[in-house]
């Protein structure tokens, strides 16, 4: 059988527990099927373990370091499945034979990497991605980063992260497509689609893996790895779904978060992996724990040693241990001593080697890696326009963007000239020196680093306009990155403060992998761009948006707030009995010392130019379960400019068994419009995407829903209200679920 169809054939053992739920769940072909249980009927209980360890081929910034002769020989003994931080395309192949041809069973080996947001070509960081709210650039920069990964022989990315963060100041914000769960669903989907294609099998493609199951975005205070606490509607209606979306369009692995939930580290959650997602989601995929995680239960003080660590992640479902070596050295000796262990063994190597099944790896293991194309020239005409379309303007007052031609610009901040964080801190095998930085691009303008304010103060007087780079580098975010005040660094306040007594026109350009709190430094500054961190196209996509050469039509997947107190916070908040007056005199919920909501909200962008919203018009005044309803709205680009517009649809359901959120996002569209251009965005939506979920349930209630058609969670032009007829039950995340959109 040639490899397409095989993989075509989908894969996994259990062919009753199918759904059409999970793509990944698919039963693998019967040649297939026979083959694994024929392994697993001649395997030691060493090498079944051998398979379930993961190991370290090197370091994070130091691949195949590790691979000496020492590990070689572990490979011909069949004591690893798996290797992380290596790549390379000959490399790869070289390690391949050895445990192809030189092991007891040949069973090829899966090799991984975090190839998040390219591998070779560094493209926007995830958040900046989720930003351009067009799941085809998430899915475009997924696809191009498992074409070069591919190429350098990797099998598995560890992305997406579809945490849903609310919190900015945990560093990890960077990484997640925001604050929403439909956002995310739609982007997750998306990136799952990007790296995996339609068939893992059809090459150029790598296994994707939904990180990081589940809770890890809710850390306490915004600290990495700390505990959350998250109420079972909050876990199911907002950090689920976008995990849901993922093991739907069949993302081949998953992995568990280091966190605990509810005082249960989810590396040894056996309600949520093998209770939740295996049995009620009937996902079948691989589960692998994160870095040391098992290890680490004992440090979350709920294993005595790591012996007991392994069992208990065993026991919860995690299939392969990630660098803790726990499995390797006591599964064998605990399965021995507790025979009921082995079938869940015996479980995990069947899904272990249904993934390399899937991927192809017993009909051709070699299929992977092209030295070729592993030095393949940069992407960068893609590179820069996903760049483009995930630039967020903020605020233009005064029309100052476009920039006028002939203006004097002034450039400032070391930001602009800062190639090595043009390409964020997940950077696989990218360069800096291939990133082109905003100095470079905008060679014409009078450039200060910033460090000396009386320079870069000479240097705005010079000016008409002054461009000022402002924000975070890419070693503020990330892993581990976490900041109890997420304002500017160190420094660049008082930068700002003196530009802005020049009384010149001062463009913001913020720069960074968080939404940052600054309220009171963007007091006066008409102009504000946000740009996180773009990839080695930064500098010339910020300048096409700066000059006008093209619109910027982002909009922000994440509230910016007006301060770091009043993190974490959503749009999609519940009403409370005294909702936030602006009158301070009433008792309400909100802070004294400052505004209520952020200072830009979630879905929150401008684009060159005017645009006008209709009215929404529904199809029909009522639905029943099972039916289908309509939402039509027409926007109207009243600029001189060909834009996007991001017309979002929002519904609340005003009177529920339960409080429902203010508003929850249900639909968007991201609309391409020539000057002059009317269009008109149709979202279908069913009564099962209105649920909520209670007792263990997702209850869809007779009554009414408003829809709120916009251009932002704050920014509603029309709403209509429609009522479903009768109570049903749901069967799926809300959240999870897609509206389809069109657009005439
Ligand atoms: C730890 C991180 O939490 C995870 O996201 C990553 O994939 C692994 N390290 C492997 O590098």
């Amino acid at each position: 059988m040639n490899r397409r169809n095989v993989l075509a054939a989908g894969a996994m053992l259990a062919a009753s527990a199918w759904t059409p739920l999970a793509r990944a769940a698919r039963p693998l072909g019967a040649d297939h099927r026979a083959r694994i249980q024929a392994l697993l009927g001649q395997m030691t209980l060493a090498e079944k373990v051998g398979q379930m360890n993961q190991i370290a081929g090197g370091r994070q910034k130091s691949l195949n370091s590790k691979l000496d002769a020492a590990m070689l020989d572990r490979v011909r003994k069949g004591e690893m499945g798996s290797f992380l931080h290596v790549a390379g395309a000959e490399p790869l192949r070289d390690l391949q034979r050895v445990a192809v041809e030189e092991s007891r069973l040949k069973i090829p080996l899966l090799f991984a990497m975090d190839v998040i947001h390219g591998y070779r070509t560094i493209l926007p960081v995830p958040l900046a991605l989720a930003a351009s709210w067009d799941p085809k650039v998430a899915e475009q920069a997924a696809r191009i980063a498992a074409e070069e990964a591919w190429a350098a022989g990797l099998h598995w990315t560890f992305t997406p992260m579809v945490d849903v963060a609310r919190d900015p100041r945990w560093g990890r914000v960077v990484e997640g497509a925001g604050e929403d769960a439909y956002l995310g669903s739609r982007i997750a989907e998306a990136q799952v689609a990007g790296f995996q294609g339609a068939d893992l099998g059809e090459g150029r493609r790598m296994m994707a893996c939904a990180k990081h199951f589940v809770g890890y975005g809710a850390a306490e205070g915004g600290r990495d790895y700390d505990s959350a606490e998250v109420g079972p509607r909050t876990l199911n209606e907002v950090y689920l779904p976008p995990f849901h979306a993922a093991a739907r369009a069949g993302a081949g692995s998953f992995m568990t978060a280091f966190n605990a939930l509810d005082g249960v580290p989810m590396t040894a959650n056996a309600e949520l992996v093998r209770g939740f997602l295996r049995a009620q989601w009937h996902y079948q995929g691989l589960v692998v724990s994160d870095w040391n995680a098992i290890r680490e239960l004992v440090n979350h003080g709920i294993a005595a040693d790591a012996r007991e660590a392994a069992v208990l992640a065993l026991k919860a479902g995690v299939d392969m241990d990630m660098a803790s070596g726990s499995y390797a050295t006591y599964l064998a000796e605990a399965a021995t001593a507790d025979a009921s262990l082995v079938p869940l063994i015996d479980e995990s190597v069947g899904r272990i080697l249904a993934a390399k099944a899937r991927l192809g790896l017993f009909d051709d293991p070699y299929g992977f890696g092209d030295p070729a194309r592993d030095k393949a020239p940069l992407r960068r005409t893609e590179a820069r326009d996903l760049a483009k379309r995930s630039l967020v303007l903020l605020r233009n007052d005064g029309a100052v963007l476009p920039l006028k031609p002939g203006a004097r610009l002034a450039l400032i901040g070391a930001l602009a000239d800062d190639a090595s964080s043009a390409i964020g801190s997940w950077r696989a095998r990218g360069q800096a020196t291939d990133a082109v930085t905003l100095k470079a691009a905008l060679a014409g303008a009078d450039y200060q680093p910033g460090t000396d304010v009386a320079a870069a103060v000479e240097a705005a007087k010079r000016a008409d306009i002054v461009l000022v780079a402002l924000g975070e580098d890419f070693n503020r975010t990330g892993e581990a990155r976490s900041y109890a005040e997420i304002g500017l660094p160190e420094g660049q306040a008082a930068l700002l403060e003196a530009l802005k007594a020049t009384g010149k026109p001062i463009v913001a350009i913020l720069m960074g992998g968080r939404p940052l709190a600054l309220e009171r430094e963007l007091t006066g500054v008409p102009a504000v761009l946000q740009t996180w961190l773009l990839g080695i196209e930064s500098g010339p996509a910020i300048a096409e948006i700066l000059t006008g050469k093209a619109a910027p039509g982002g909009r922000l997947p994440i509230g910016m707030p007006r301060r770091t107190g009043q993190s974490p916070q959503s749009y999609a908040h519940l009403p409370t009995g005294r909702p936030a007056n602006p009158d301070l005199a009433v008792d309400s919920a909100r802070y004294h010392d400052t505004e209520i909501g952020p200072l830009f909200a979630f879905g929150h962008g401008l684009t060159y130019g005017e645009i006008a919203y209709g009215p929404l018009s529904l199809s029909a005044e009522t639905v029943a379960p099972g039916g289908r309803i309509t939402a039509s709205v027409q926007v109207t680009n009243r600029g001189t400019m060909a834009v996007d517009e991001v017309v979002q649809l929002y519904a609340n359901d005003p009177v529920a068994a339960v409080s429902r959120p203010v508003a929850e996002l249900r639909g968007f569209a991201r609309v391409p419009l020539k000057p002059g251009q009317s269009r008109t965005v149709r979202f279908t939506l069913s009564p099962e995407q209105f649920a909520f979920w209670r007792d263990g349930k997702w209850i869809v209630e007779a009554g009414d829903i408003r829809l709120m058609a916009g251009a932002s969670s704050v920014d509603l032009k029309s709403e209509a209200r429609f009522r479903i007829t009768a109570g049903a039950e749901g069967q799926v995340p809300a959240a999870s679920l897609a509206t389809k959109v069109e657009i005439a």
